[in-house]
């Protein structure tokens, strides 16, 4: 499957913390594609400052290099300027390229499978209990400093999660044809290992 013209793209979407940033490493890893993490993208345009859409179209690789992204204020600035639909078109063109990239490709994100690659090979939606996933996210961000609590923490997911929910441009929803994976009573290792499951059972239809 590897080598050269070899396209396969794997969409991975669903709610703040509930995984899909795990998942799609160890997944990439796994399959020696390439990841990349659109939260990012969203999350540098808000750290920026100034006109979004702006920021957006000028978007440089030093930008997503920030220590400052993974906070909590950085992802509710990315989930304000994510609701912009100037925002996501100045990122469209990218995160196809990207997508379409020789030997492979995860993304992972709220829209991949709705709006950036509706015709990617696998989509999976990573959903998780609201409450797991403030103690995943709290443990996450405790461990770099993080002074919120886990019910701060949680208040804060479930604002992001509405305003993603809500909004009109490219909401959070599952692609009709996605893979819902709850990984809320799973091991990282068992996440993993039905993410992989998936792609090795499409990769074998796609050789039939
Ligand atoms: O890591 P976490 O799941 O908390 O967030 P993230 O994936 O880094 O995304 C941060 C914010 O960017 C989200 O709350 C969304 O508002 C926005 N986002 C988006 O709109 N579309 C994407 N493809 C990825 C992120």
């Amino acid at each position: 499957m590897k080598g050269s013209g070899m396209r396969f793209t794997v969409a991975i979407d669903g709610p703040a913390a509930a995984g899909k940033g795990t998942i799609s490493r160890a997944v990439a890893a796994h399959f020696g594609f390439g990841h990349l993490d659109t939260g990012l993208l969203y999350r540098a345009v808000g750290a920026k400052g100034g006109d979004p859409a702006a920021a957006a179209a000028g978007l440089e690789p030093a930008d997503l290099e920030r220590g400052d992204l993974r906070s909590a204020e950085a992802g509710q600035a990315a989930s304000r300027v994510a609701a912009l639909p100037e925002v996501r078109a100045a990122l469209v063109e990218f995160q196809r390229r990207f997508a379409r990239r020789e030997g492979g490709a995860v993304l992972d994100g709220r829209d991949i499978g709705t709006v950036i690659c509706p015709e990617a090979e696998v989509k999976l939606f990573v959903t998780a209990s609201d409450e797991e996933r403030a103690r995943r996210r709290w443990l996450e961000l405790a461990a770099k400093g993080g002074v919120q609590s886990e019910a701060e923490v949680l208040a804060d997911l479930r604002e992001r999660d509405r305003r993603d929910r809500e909004r009109e441009a490219a909401p959070l929803r599952p692609a009709p044809d996605a893979l819902l994976l709850d990984t809320t009573e799973l091991t990282i290792d068992a996440a993993v290992a039905k993410a992989i499951k998936a792609i090795e059972l499409r990769q074998a239809q796609g050789r039939e």
